[in-house]
């Protein structure tokens, strides 16, 4: 995209800034909970949306959703783990302009006790998953001079929380992911920044709510807003963040958590 190096702010400035129009977003994990909300707010923006998940019964809800009222949107069978799907969904696309990595799990067992199998599944998923997904479509970006990527990183990216270790390292690691890559990428046009989430109402959290509340109830006793976020809440930093709004942010994790990052 030019630069305008004119500083008057001209009359449809801020409606361009937002306006996603002729750019296709691919979105992991887009079949449930953040994911969800963030494919049908970028449609709603005007973005073409591939909403990519393992959970082709969700993505293909949701891809239905956005083309009832109008948008545009697929949804593909990919699992972020395998290159090899991401790499296939890839060649189908004329190009990728808006990549938000949302595909992400969790789960709740004291430290000394993490099974290594649901260590390795988080860890493949959150971290090594993200970064396929960045390698495959950020490669597109490189190849077209200009993208945004955008990560769900967590406060778990900054701060601790009990019986999650292997998310919160997971977490940190995607927060340096972002870091570096957004160091390496900007020279050639491509913006990397995450989401940073409290504690989002879910499906993923009701699902741990479920098992054991011992995580919830240290999350919330900290969040100074003293709710859940609702996903419709991560829509607005999505499309912030995936516009021309946010053209000198990158490396950023911004924060979209009900002030607990403050204390
Ligand atoms: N909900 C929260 O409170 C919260 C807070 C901070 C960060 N996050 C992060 O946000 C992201 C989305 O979480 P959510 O709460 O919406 O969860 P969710 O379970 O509602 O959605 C996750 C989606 O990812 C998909 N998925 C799982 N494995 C996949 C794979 N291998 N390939 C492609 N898709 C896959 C699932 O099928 C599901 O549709 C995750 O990375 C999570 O860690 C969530």
């Amino acid at each position: 995209m030019p630069i305008d190096t004119d500083p008057s702010v001209a009359p449809d400035y801020v409606a361009d800034l937002f306006d996603l129009s002729g750019r296709t977003a691919v979105v992991t994990g887009g079949g449930s909970g953040l994911g969800d909300a963030i494919s049908r707010g970028l449609a709603q923006a005007g973005a073409r949306v591939i909403v990519a998940d393992v959970n082709l019964d969700g993505a293909e809800h949701v891809a239905a959703g956005i083309r009832d009222i109008g948008g545009s949107a697929e949804a593909v069978d990919a699992d972020v783990t395998v290159r090899g799907t991401l790499e296939a969904v890839s060649a189908t696309l004329d190009r990728v302009d808006i990549l938000v990595n949302s595909a992400g799990t969790s789960a709740r067992f004291p430290a000394e006790d993490f099974p290594e199998d649901v260590y390795d599944r988080i860890i493949g998923l959150n971290l090594k998953g993200s970064f396929l997904s960045c390698q495959v479509f950020g490669r597109r970006m490189l190849d077209q001079g200009a993208g945004s990527i955008i990560n769900i990183a967590s406060i778990g990216s900054s701060v601790a929380y009990p019986q999650t270790t292997a998310y919160l390292q997971s977490k940190g690691g995607v927060a340096q992911m972002t870091r570096s890559l957004a160091l390496e990428w900007i020279s050639r046009g491509v913006r990397v920044n995450a989401i940073a989430p409290s504690l989002f109402d879910t499906p993923l959290v009701r699902a741990s709510d479920d098992v054991v509340s011992l995580t919830s109830e240290f999350i919330m006793a900290r969040t100074p807003i003293g709710r859940r976020g609702l996903p419709t809440e991560v829509v607005g930093p999505a499309i912030f963040l995936a516009s021309s709004a946010s053209s000198m942010v990158t490396g950023h994790l911004l924060q979209v958590d009900g002030g607990y990052l403050i204390n």
